[in-house]
């Protein structure tokens, strides 16, 4: 059973997941209309990923004997001044939902909710990785400059970006 405290944590975490989704549901589509097919792909995928994060966090928190909340949610940029913008503001998210998820973790721990604590281990794993995938891009991006060339190849390319993070190289 969670506690009330716990319960509102991770309804907290419910709405940042579904926020981070529309978001990038906005970066996808401010990408498409730009005629920069790879990039606003890998943003489809990206907002497709959230709202997975969110799911889990809600069949989570029903499936304990709580009640997940489905709240209204901020609207989100929908223009950017540059490509370089909007992935500064894709990364700074991603450190918020880390600092987010932080929170969260530490509440279980105040609360003794050991069962959840470990639930949230896939998350703080999976944050690791976004802010490095969205660090990687970033230097990317400021590697190309105001190169169209480079441009057009890493719209070609980003969808086969691997990154490889401390916690992929994990033994496990
Ligand atoms: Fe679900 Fe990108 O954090």
């Amino acid at each position: 059973m969670l506690s009330k405290s716990v319960q509102d944590a991770l309804n907290k975490q419910i709405r940042v997941e579904a926020e981070s989704s529309q978001i990038y549901l906005a970066m996808a589509c401010w990408a498409e209309v730009k005629g920069l097919e790879g990039i606003s792909n890998f943003m489809y995928e990206q907002s497709d990923e959230e709202r997975e994060h969110m799911l889990k966090l809600v069949k989570f928190v029903n499936e304990r004997g709580g009640h997940a909340k489905i709240s209204d949610l901020k609207e989100p940029n929908v223009a950017f001044g540059s490509i370089k913008e909007m992935f500064e503001k894709l990364f700074n998210h991603e450190v918020f939902v880390s600092e987010s998820i932080n929170d969260l973790v530490h509440i279980t721990l105040q609360e003794k909710d050991y069962a959840t604590h470990n639930f949230l281990q896939w998350y703080v794993a999976e944050q690791i990785e976004e802010e490095a995938v969205a660090r990687t891009i970033l230097d990317k991006i400021n590697m190309i400059g105001d190169d169209k060339g480079g441009l057009y190849l890493f719209d070609r390319d980003i969808n086969n970006l691997t990154v490889t993070t401390a916690a992929a190289n994990q033994p496990e």
